[in-house]
């Protein structure tokens, strides 16, 4: 059994206060082996200067590149698990097939690495589970799909340790491991130096990173901005043309605080859009309190469109694109408005010209569901039809 993501996030009171290539190299399952993939020689990541100038981009490049992104896919429940199938989502080609035959054209690989890499320097990367992270960029691009590979659920760099707080929110996931709180940063670009390192030959036009999921709680603005910037530095050093993804924080309340690196023209920025929590998570039973069933009526509706506007501003604002590489409804909501939803969102979002990834393929908030294989009603068009 899964424990509650982010719990704080999803405590819908809260919320309702708040308002709210080159070739493709990896198509030879080989491929990653000889690409600097040496998980045994761990790069130094505490040499952020010297990272080399990030090459300038043509005028429209970095939109161009987000609106490639086109219509995705989250691999939820998957690789971001404490161990892999814990939280019942296999990484099966049958899966990537899935993805691929609906008309996917970006897979968004949520990973958790914090659990796999020794707890102290050098932080090494489990080998074994590089190479499940491997097999599932392989099969996304042998497919012709493109990758946003991430960092995802690093509890306890959000700050959900085991520090006595009573609150369940703060707590580990069930077989996740605390490390020396004072290494967090470090171990978390150490991390990023091995995985910038591991998959540096993939093509930039097929393949981006995005340095974590969801700042927030103990990443505060000014904490996250300066460790993101720290961060961006060290993959630099071994990826210094990537298309590199960088979330908002606290979601799109902070989207306003973020900073990114003025010389990095590079960078695509997530956004994610649950709007409104009450309605995403209706019936999940990890939501304190659990909502019950409610209709897509027009209120949701009005706050969907509020937050995109929000981005839509930004995005002329600052003159970088945003990708929405999260946004979904729960399976047990009513099926005709699960489909009125995506259909909806998706709309409201190509209308304003972003690019999207549903979260999630074959988890909580699936398209399909992998035991019974078949397509949960209506969503398979409503997100991917004419
Ligand atoms: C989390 C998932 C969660 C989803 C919807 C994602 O960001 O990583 O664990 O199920 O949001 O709440």
């Amino acid at each position: 059994m899964r424990t509650p993501p982010s719990i704080d996030r999803r405590t819908f009171s809260t919320w309702l206060l708040a308002g709210s290539a080159g070739p493709l190299a990896a198509c030879d399952p080989g491929g990653l082996k000889g690409m600097g993939g040496d998980a045994a020689a761990v790069p130094e990541a505490n040499e952020a200067e010297s990272a080399p100038p990030v090459p300038a981009v043509k005028p429209g490049e970095t939109l161009a590149m987000a609106k490639s992104l086109g219509r995705g896919i989250n691999f939820g429940n998957a690789l971001e698990a404490p161990r892999e199938n814990a939280w019942g989502v296999p990484i099966s080609p049958e899966l990537f097939d899935v993805a691929r035959d609906i008309g996917v054209q970006t897979i968004r690989l949520p990973v958790r690495w914090s659990n796999h890499a020794l707890a102290k320097a050098p932080y090494t990367i489990d080998p074994a589970f590089f190479e499940r992270v491997d097999f599932a960029v392989e099969q996304t691009l042998q497919r012709k799909m493109k990758l946003v590979l991430n960092m995802h659920h690093y509890r306890q760099l959000d700050g959900q340790a085991t520090d006595g707080r009573k609150d369940k929110s703060f707590h580990l996931d069930k077989d996740e491991f605390a490390v020396e709180p004072a290494l967090l940063h470090e171990r978390f670009k150490a991390m990023w130096a091995q995985i910038a390192e591991r998959y540096k030959s993939l093509p930039r036009e097929t393949v981006l990173f995005q340095i974590y999921n969801e700042p927030n709680y103990a990443l505060t603005p000014s904490i996250w901005n300066e460790l993101a910037a720290d961060t961006l530095a060290v993959i630099r050093r071994s990826n210094p043309e990537r298309f590199l993804v960088v979330p908002s924080i606290n979601w799109l309340p902070s989207l306003a605080k973020l900073q990114l690196p003025e010389a990095d023209p590079r960078l695509i920025v997530d956004v994610h859009n649950y709007q409104t929590i009450a309605f995403t998570h209706q019936q999940l039973q990890w939501m304190d309190p659990v909502p019950p069933a409610m209709p897509f009526d027009r209120k949701v509706q009005d706050k969907i469109l509020e937050e995109l506007d929000v981005m839509a501003e930004w995005v002329k604002a600052h003159r970088r694109p945003i990708w929405i590489g999260e946004f979904g409804v729960s399976i047990g909501t009513d099926p005709k408005e699960r489909a009125a939803y995506a259909r909806f969102n998706r709309d409201a979002m190509e209308s304003r010209g972003f690019s999207w990834a549903y979260w999630d393929l074959a988890g909580e908030f699936a398209v399909y569901d992998p035991k019974a294989r078949r397509f949960y009603p209506g969503m398979r068009d409503a997100l991917f039809g004419a």
